[in-house]
C-alpha cells in the first residue's frame, strides 16, 4: 500500500517553496525524495480510518467550496486558516485531516476524513514540528518528554468504569480529544448521553492498552493550547500569532487581567479562560472550600492548584490582613514566562533559571528559590509533625489528623465530629502548599502565609509548636512531599 507520508510529501514538494525547504530531499525538484529523506517517522496513516488511506489530495480549494460558506456571517475555517502562517507556508487543510477526495464524494461518512477524536493527536503537528524536519520546529520531540503528553492512566480507568461523571469531570483536564471537542467547541457536556461520553473513555482506553497514550489521550496536546485554524490574537512572538486557544494575560493591567486580582468572584477562577489554568486550577475557589465549614473527608484541593497559589486564592484564611497576590502573578503570560522559556526545550515546560532575567540573575535565582523552598519545605514538615503530635495524644494515632485515603482514621470516623474545624483548616493548607509543589516559588508570600494560619488554629488546641529540622533535611523531605502528592488516592476531589 502506498504510505501516506510519500504522498504528502510529493504535494508539499509540487505545491509549496518554503514547505520544500523544509524538507531534505524536495528541494532538488527530484519529485518527492525517499522516505528516509522525508520528515520523522510520523505518519498520519496510523490515525485514519482504513478507507480514508485509498484517497488522494484535492486540495483547499475544494474543501473550502462547503467549509467556507459564511453561517450567521461567521468567519469560516477557510477564512481563518487563510490568515495563519500555515496557510502562507502552505500548509493546507489535508496537511492535517489528510487526503479528501472520498469525504467531498461522501461528506457525511466520518470514516473518509481525519475527525475526532484522532485528529487531536499530537502526532498530526508532529509531521511537520519535529527536528528531523527542522530543528527550529522540535516541539513534537521536546512536548514528547514532558508529561503533557502522557495520559494518567487512573483517570482513563475512572471514564470506562463511570462514563456519566467521570468523562465530564476530569476529562476536561486529563484528555485533550474531549477537552477540544467537548469543551473548547461549547457543547453542553452536562447534556451529553452517557454513550456519547462513553465513546471519549473507550477510545483512550484503547489507545492507553496500545501503549501509545499520545494518540488521543494525552493530558495536553498540541491542540488543547494550539488552535489549529485561527490567529487568535492571544500571543503573537516575534510578530508571528502562535495560535494560542486560551488568553496569555500579555496585557498587564487590562480588563483581563483586572479579573484574576483579589476580589473577583470564585467563579471566574472557575471558568477563567486562561492558556494554562483552565487545566492547573483547582476547580476555581470554592468559599465553602476555604471556610472549611462542612464536613469533608478529603483535602479539597486537587494537584492542580498552582493557578489559585500564584494568584493567593482558596486556602483556609484568617482575619484581615490576608497576604495575597505578589510579584509572580503579575508576571506578562505568567506560567508560559517561566515554564516555556524561549529556546530549545520550550515544549518541554521545564522551568530554565534564564527565564528569571531580567528580574533576577541566573545566581540570584538559584539562591532564592532554595531559600524559599527550604524554608517552605521545613515548616510544612514541622506542620505536619505538630499535627501527629495533636494525633497521638487525642486518638494515640499518629495519623488521625490525615483522615482519608493516607492512612489516618478509618472511613467511618472521617465524620465532622472525630476531627475539630482547627486540624481541618490547618490541613487544608498543608496540603494546599504540597500540591502546589512549586514551595513557595508561585508565591511566596501566600505560602507562608497559609502555613502561618494553620500553626495559629493549632496554637488553639495547646499543642505545642515544633522546631524545624534542619536544612540538610530539605532535600530529602521535599522528594518525600512530591512521591505522597502523586501516589495519593485522594484526588478525586473535584465535587
Ligand atoms: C461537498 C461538500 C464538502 C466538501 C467539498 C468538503 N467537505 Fe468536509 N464536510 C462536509 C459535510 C456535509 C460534513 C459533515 C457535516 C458536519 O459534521 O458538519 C463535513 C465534515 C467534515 C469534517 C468533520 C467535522 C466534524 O464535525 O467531525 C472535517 C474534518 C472536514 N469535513 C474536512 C474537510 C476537508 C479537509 C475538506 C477538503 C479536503 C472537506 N472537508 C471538503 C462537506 C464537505
Ligand atoms: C494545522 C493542522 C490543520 C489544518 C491546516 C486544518 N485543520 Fe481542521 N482541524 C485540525 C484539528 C487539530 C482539529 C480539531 C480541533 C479543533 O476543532 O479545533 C480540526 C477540526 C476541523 C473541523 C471540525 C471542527 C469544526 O470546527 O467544525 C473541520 C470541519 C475542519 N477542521 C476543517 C478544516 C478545513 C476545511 C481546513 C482548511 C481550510 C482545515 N481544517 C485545516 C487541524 C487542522
Ligand atoms: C505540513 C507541515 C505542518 C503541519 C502538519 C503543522 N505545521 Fe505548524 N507550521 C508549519 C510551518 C512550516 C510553520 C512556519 C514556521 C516558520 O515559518 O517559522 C508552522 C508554524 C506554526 C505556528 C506558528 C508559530 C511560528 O512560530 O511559526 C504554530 C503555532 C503551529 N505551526 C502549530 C501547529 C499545530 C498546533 C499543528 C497541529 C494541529 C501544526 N502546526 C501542524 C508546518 C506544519
Ligand atoms: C481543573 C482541571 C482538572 C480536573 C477537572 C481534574 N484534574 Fe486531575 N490533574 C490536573 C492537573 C493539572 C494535574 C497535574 C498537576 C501536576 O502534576 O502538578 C492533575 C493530576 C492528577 C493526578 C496525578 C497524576 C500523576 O502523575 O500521578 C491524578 C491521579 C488525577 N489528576 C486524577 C483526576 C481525577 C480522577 C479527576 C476527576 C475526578 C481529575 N483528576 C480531575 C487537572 C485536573
Ligand atoms: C500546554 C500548552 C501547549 C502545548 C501542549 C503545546 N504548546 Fe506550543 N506553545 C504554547 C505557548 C504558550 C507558546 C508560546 C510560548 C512563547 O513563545 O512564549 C507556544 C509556542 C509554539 C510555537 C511557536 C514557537 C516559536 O518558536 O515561536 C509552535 C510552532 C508550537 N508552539 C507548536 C506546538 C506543537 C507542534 C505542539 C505539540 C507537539 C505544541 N506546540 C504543544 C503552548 C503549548
Ligand atoms: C488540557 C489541560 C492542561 C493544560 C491546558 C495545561 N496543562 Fe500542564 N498538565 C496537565 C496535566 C493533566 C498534567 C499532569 C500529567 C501527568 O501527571 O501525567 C500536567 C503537567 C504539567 C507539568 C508537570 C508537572 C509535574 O508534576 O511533573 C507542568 C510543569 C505543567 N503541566 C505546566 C503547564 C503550563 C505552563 C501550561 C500552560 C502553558 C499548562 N501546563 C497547560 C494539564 C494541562
Ligand atoms: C516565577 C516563575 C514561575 C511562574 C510564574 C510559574 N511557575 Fe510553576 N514553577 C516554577 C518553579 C521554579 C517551580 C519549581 C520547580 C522545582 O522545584 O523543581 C515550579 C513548579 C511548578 C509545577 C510542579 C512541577 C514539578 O516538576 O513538580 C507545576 C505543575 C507548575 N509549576 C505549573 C505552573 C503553572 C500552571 C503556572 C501558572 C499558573 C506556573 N507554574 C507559574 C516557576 C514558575
Ligand atoms: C518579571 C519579573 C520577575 C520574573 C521573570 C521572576 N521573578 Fe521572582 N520575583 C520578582 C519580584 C518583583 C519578587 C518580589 C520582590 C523581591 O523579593 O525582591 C520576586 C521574588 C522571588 C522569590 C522570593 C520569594 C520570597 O519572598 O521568598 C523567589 C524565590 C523568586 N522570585 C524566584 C523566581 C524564579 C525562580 C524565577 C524564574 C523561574 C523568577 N522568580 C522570575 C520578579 C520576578
Amino acid at each position: 500500500m502506498r504510505r501516506w507520508f510519500v504522498s504528502w510529501g510529493l504535494a508539499a514538494c509540487a505545491s509549496v517553496a518554503l514547505l520544500a525547504v523544509l524538507l531534505a530531499g524536495c528541494g532538488g525538484g527530484d519529485g518527492g525524495g525517499t522516505p528516509q529523506q522525508l520528515p520523522a517517522p510520523v505518519s498520519l496513516e496510523t490515525l485514519m480510518a482504513p478507507e480514508q488511506r485509498q484517497a488522494a489530495l484535492v486540495g483547499a480549494d475544494k474543501c473550502a467550496e462547503c467549509h467556507g460558506k459564511r453561517q450567521n456571517g461567521e468567519k469560516t475555517i477557510h477564512e481563518e486558516w487563510q490568515n495563519t502562517i500555515h496557510a502562507k507556508r502552505g500548509v493546507s487543510c489535508e496537511s492535517c485531516h489528510g487526503p479528501g477526495s472520498l469525504h467531498v464524494q461522501t461528506p457525511n461518512d466520518d470514516k473518509t476524513i481525519l475527525t475526532f477524536p484522532n485528529i487531536t493527536s499530537g502526532l498530526v503537528c508532529g509531521q511537520c514540528h519535529n527536528s528531523h524536519t527542522n530543528q527550529n520546529l522540535a516541539q513534537y520531540q521536546e512536548w514528547e518528554q514532558s508529561t503533557h503528553r502522557e495520559a494518567v492512566a487512573d483517570v482513563i480507568e475512572s471514564g470506562v468504569a463511570n462514563p456519566g461523571s467521570s468523562v465530564s469531570t476530569c476529562f476536561r483536564c486529563h484528555n485533550s480529544a474531549f477537552k477540544v471537542e467537548a469543551v473548547d467547541r461549547g457543547l453542553d457536556i452536562n447534556n451529553m448521553t452517557v454513550e456519547d461520553l462513553a465513546i471519549y473513555a473507550e477510545r483512550a482506553e484503547e489507545a492507553l492498552q496500545q501503549n501509545d497514550p499520545h494518540q488521543v489521550a494525552s493530558s495536553a496536546n498540541c491542540a488543547a493550547c494550539h488552535h489549529p485554524h485561527k490567529a487568535t490574537g492571544y500571543m503573537v512572538v516575534d510578530g508571528k500569532d502562535v495560535q494560542l486557544r486560551h488568553q496569555s494575560f500579555v496585557a498587564a493591567g487590562s480588563a483581563e487581567t483586572q479579573k484574576i486580582r483579589p476580589g473577583a468572584t470564585p467563579a471566574e477562577y472557575t471558568s477563567f479562560n486562561h492558556a494554562c489554568a483552565q487545566c492547573h486550577n483547582g476547580r476555581g475557589v470554592n468559599p465553602a472550600d476555604s471556610a472549611l465549614e462542612r464536613a469533608t473527608a478529603r483535602p479539597s484541593m486537587h494537584d492542580s492548584n498552582q493557578y489559585n497559589m500564584m494568584v493567593g486564592q482558596g486556602g483556609s484564611e484568617d482575619t484581615p490582613p490576608i497576604v495575597r497576590v505578589k510579584a509572580h502573578a503579575e508576571i506578562p503570560t505568567q506560567c508560559i514566562r517561566c515554564h516555556m522559556n524561549r529556546g530549545p526545550g520550550q515544549h518541554t515546560f521545564t522551568v530554565k533559571l534564564d527565564a528569571c532575567a531580567p528580574c533576577h540573575s541566573a545566581a540570584d535565582a538559584v539562591q532564592r528559590q532554595q531559600t524559599t523552598q527550604n524554608n517552605i519545605i521545613l515548616s510544612l514538615s514541622a506542620l505536619q509533625r505538630r499535627m501527629e503530635n495533636w494525633g497521638t495524644a487525642t486518638h494515640n494515632n499518629a495519623r488521625a489528623w490525615d483522615y482519608s485515603a493516607l492512612g489516618g482514621l478509618p472511613a467511618a470516623n472521617q465524620t465532622n465530629d472525630k476531627i475539630p474545624l482547627e486540624i481541618k483548616r490547618a490541613r487544608h493548607n498543608y496540603y494546599f502548599v504540597i500540591r502546589d509543589a512549586s514551595f513557595g516559588v508561585h508565591n511566596a508570600a501566600y505560602a507562608r502565609y497559609l502555613i502561618d494560619v494553620a500553626n495559629r488554629q493549632i496554637d488553639k488546641l495547646n499543642v505545642p509548636r515544633v522546631a524545624p529540622e534542619p536544612k540538610s533535611r530539605a532535600a530529602e523531605i521535599k522528594a518525600l512531599f512530591k512521591s505522597q502528592r502523586a501516589k495519593s488516592e485522594a484526588h478525586g476531589m473535584m465535587d
